[in-house]
């Protein structure tokens, strides 16, 4: 076996014989070929469905022909990274100003290798190089097979000695050639998170991006769909799936161009961010992640979520607790006494954990409200007198472990620690300061803030070892954009900032490997696939309102596994049942946000017995296969589905959320079961007391009746919600 290994890490080919050289880049469904035309240049030939027959591979070059004979003409466009300057007239993928002023690069093609990382992971590395200039790149892929999966990024080299300038530095550049495109954004805000909306692309630019600094998302998301032909449904269509590993500002541009093919342009947003490279210097740029499918967004998604799993996500493979959360409850206003409380209501609830949310420290500026406080992390020793020492024993005294929230990239003016290091924080020497939630980022371009910031934890962790996990804040976007520490290079702060944060989410993983942590950023506006290299889940949103979490999750599932998705119970939206809220909250990684005083004897029940559900089928829900079956976009109603791997257990949610009187109400079909296996379906998760009024429940149906008849599962009543378990009886 250690051979077999051994042998794999060795299996690296290298080539550089150069003039029609292609190289093909597969993964089970897919195949990227890029050939090196008669130029010299490197031309993608194709990216679609995988090719089955090696041979036809030669039949891609004809396209590349048109190359040999007049390229600088007639071959306009599918370069696969093309500079800016040259014949093709539209968006390049990157410019460089080098160091004699010329703003034109031509990249040829020097050599690759592909190596096999694992058995399923091929990686290849293609050089290219400009032959006037001192500069070369490299385009990196990892082709995920069974997943379907590409990571692709580039690492753009100045190999001369004056330093250049970049203005531009996508990670990826693919083209389509198709009748039509359409384009699915993810839009939102605050509390409104993944608002889906689809638009056909025309002639000309579409440009999604975000200017916010410190987090990739708010206004709009670091992923996209694009519908190849036709616009992509749940099971049926060509689409791709793409998204950008990047905690900050990106930008996506989508171009149809005069011949109707469309490239798309992946990468961090140099909005203000024109980057010197030294000579030596090498601009790596952030993952580009992207799967197609010819069978619609489900099995995309389905391709994301376990290449997640399997590679990106913080344990990915692992558990998840649930926990009861004290923000929504208590908001900064608690004691040792309500915590107790609260430590004890988990343990009855059967949770794993507490989470202690904002509002434990600082002691010169109490943090009392979101007005003081962030920067000084010590805990308030009038409220919390026994610490943190003394809150992760209560909890562990009443059954449950304890987590902690920080928010250690931010800091209030009304803190000791502005006070003493005003040249930590991003904001203008000059001008009137502008306050988003009260705060100002820290600045994380500078070795030592970054020190700092990565001290809370350490500090926390060293104090306490027995605390359990963390919950990891950013409410603010930057403002007032200027660095102390950058000085002239104020140009580089977006950049050098984000991968300050990166060095400290890196640097907390490499020596705690093990401790789960929340990522979140005021609700949804941190769900990047970098962070989530160092987080084990996120925080999808704080509009907890579970018919507006339909929504929400929905969106978010089309490029997250639910078990990175944090889902809580809480008071939001009273008019919904607490089954309802429940059953929509356990669709994903499950918690609570709510006093259970709150709740009747019999919900508490209810609430028990939905933890304990929770617990027996986790395996199914964080690890199975995803089926999103009728959308709240297009009905009134939802429902989705978690199939086991085996095919042995499934569970179906269904919600009707505002059906209309007399509506046309269909039964519900399944996905992803044995045909071949018989299920017994059982309604679960019920209020005490209450009998199932589900036709099926306790018979025994085949996956293939579930699947070409499916179940009557939906009703007429608003808000209300069933959890069906099917288990494979034969
Ligand atoms: C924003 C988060 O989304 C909330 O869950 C909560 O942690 C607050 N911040 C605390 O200030």
């Amino acid at each position: 076996m250690k051979t077999k290994i051994n042998l794999f890490f060795l299996f690296i080919v290298t080539f550089c014989q150069i003039q029609g050289q292609t190289i093909r880049i597969t993964t089970s469904e897919t195949d990227l070929v890029m050939a090196v035309a008669p130029n010299g240049r490197l031309y993608q030939a194709y990216l679609g469905s995988r090719l089955l027959n090696e041979a036809d591979i030669q039949h891609l070059s004809p396209f590349l022909s048109q190359a040999a004979s007049d390229a600088a003409v007639t071959v306009r466009g599918w370069e696969v990274y093309p500079g800016s300057g040259g014949e093709d007239y539209f968006e390049p993928a990157f410019i460089v100003q080098h160091a004699d002023g010329n703003m034109t690069s031509i990249l040829t093609y020097e050599s690759h290798t592909q190596k096999k990382i694992d058995e399923n992971v091929i990686e290849t590395i293609i050089i290219l190089k400009d032959k006037e200039y001192p500069l070369k790149v490299k385009l990196c892929f990892r082709s995920f097979d069974r997943e379907n999966t590409i990571q692709t990024w580039s690492e753009i080299e100045h190999t001369g000695t004056t330093p250049v300038l970049l203005s531009q530095y996508a990670s990826s550049m693919i083209y389509f050639q198709e009748q039509d495109y359409f384009l699915t954004e993810y839009s939102g805000d605050w509390a409104k998170e993944v608002q889906i909306s689809t638009q056909q692309l025309q002639f000309g630019k579409k440009v999604i991006d975000t200017k916010l600094g410190s987090r990739a998302a708010m206004h709009t998301y670091p992923f996209f769909q694009v519908g190849l032909g036709t616009p992509a449904g749940e099971q049926t269509g060509k689409v791709l799936l793409g998204t950008i590993a990047w905690t900050g500002n990106f930008r996506f541009t989508f171009e149809v161009d005069n011949v109707g093919n469309l490239r798309v342009i992946s990468g961090i947003n140099p909005y203000a961010s024109y980057y010197e490279l030294k000579g030596g210097e090498t601009f790596v740029t952030p993952e580009f992640i992207y799967t197609l499918s010819e069978e619609g967004t489900g099995k995309a998604s389905r391709n994301l979520h376990d290449w997640a799993r399997n590679y990106q996500l913080k344990d990915g493979k692992g558990d998840r607790l649930t926990l009861l959360n004290n923000w929504e409850s208590t908001g900064f206003n608690f004691d040792e006494k309500i915590l107790g409380e609260l430590m004890k209501e988990a343990k009855e609830l059967g949770v794993d954990m507490f989470l202690l949310d904002d509002g434990w420290f600082a002691n010169t500026y109490p943090r009392a409200n979101d007005r003081a406080g962030l920067g000084d992390w010590e805990v308030t020793h009038s409220k919390l007198p026994n610490g943190i020492p003394g809150l992760v024993q209560a909890a562990n005294k009443a059954g449950v472990k304890f987590g902690i929230w920080i928010e250690p990239e931010m800091v209030n003016p009304k803190s000791e620690l502005f006070e003493q290091h005003p040249e930590w924080v991003i904001m203008q020497p000059n001008r009137e300061t502008y306050y988003y939630r009260h705060q100002l980022v820290l600045d994380l371009s500078n070795p030592e803030v970054q020190n700092y910031v990565y001290g809370v934890v350490e500090q926390i962790m060293q104090e306490n070892p027995g605390v359990a996990y963390f919950k990891w804040d950013c409410n603010s976007p930057i403002t007032n954009i200027y660095s102390p520490y950058l000085k002239e290079k104020q140009n580089h702060l977006y950049i050098e900032h984000v991968r300050g944060v990166q060095n400290v989410f890196r640097r907390v993983k490499e020596n705690y490997p093990d401790l789960p942590m929340m990522l979140c950023s005021g609700g949804g506006a941190r769900c990047d696939y970098e962070a989530l290299k160092y987080f084990t889940e996120f925080w999808c949103s704080d509009n907890t309102d579970p018919v507006e979490r339909l929504y929400i999750q929905w969106g978010y599932s089309r490029f997250f596994p639910v078990k990175s998705m944090a889902a809580h119970v809480t008071s939001w939206n009273k008019a919904a049942s607490v089954k309802f809220r429940t059953d929509v909250a356990m669709m994903c990684k499950f918690g609570f946000d709510i006093s259970i005083k709150e709740l009747t004897k019999e919900e508490q029940q209810f609430c028990k017995e939905a933890v304990a559900n929770y617990n027996r089928l986790k395996k199914v829900i964080l690890d199975g296969d995803f089926y999103r079956l009728v959308s709240p976009y297009e009905t009134n109603h939802t429902a989705v589905l978690h199939v086991s791997k085996t095919r042995e257990k499934a569970i179906l949610y269904t919600y009707d959320i505002y059906p209309r009187f007399g509506e046309k109400m269909l039964p519900v079909k399944l996905e992803g079961l044995d045909p071949a296996k018989m299920y017994e379906v059982k309604e679960i998760n019920q209020m005490p007391g209450r009998k199932s009024g589900l036709k099926a429940n306790g018979k025994i149906m085949s996956g293939d009746y579930l699947m070409k008849v499916g179940l009557e599962a939906f009703t007429t009543s608003r808000m209300n919600s069933r959890l069906i378990e099917l288990t494979a009886v034969n």
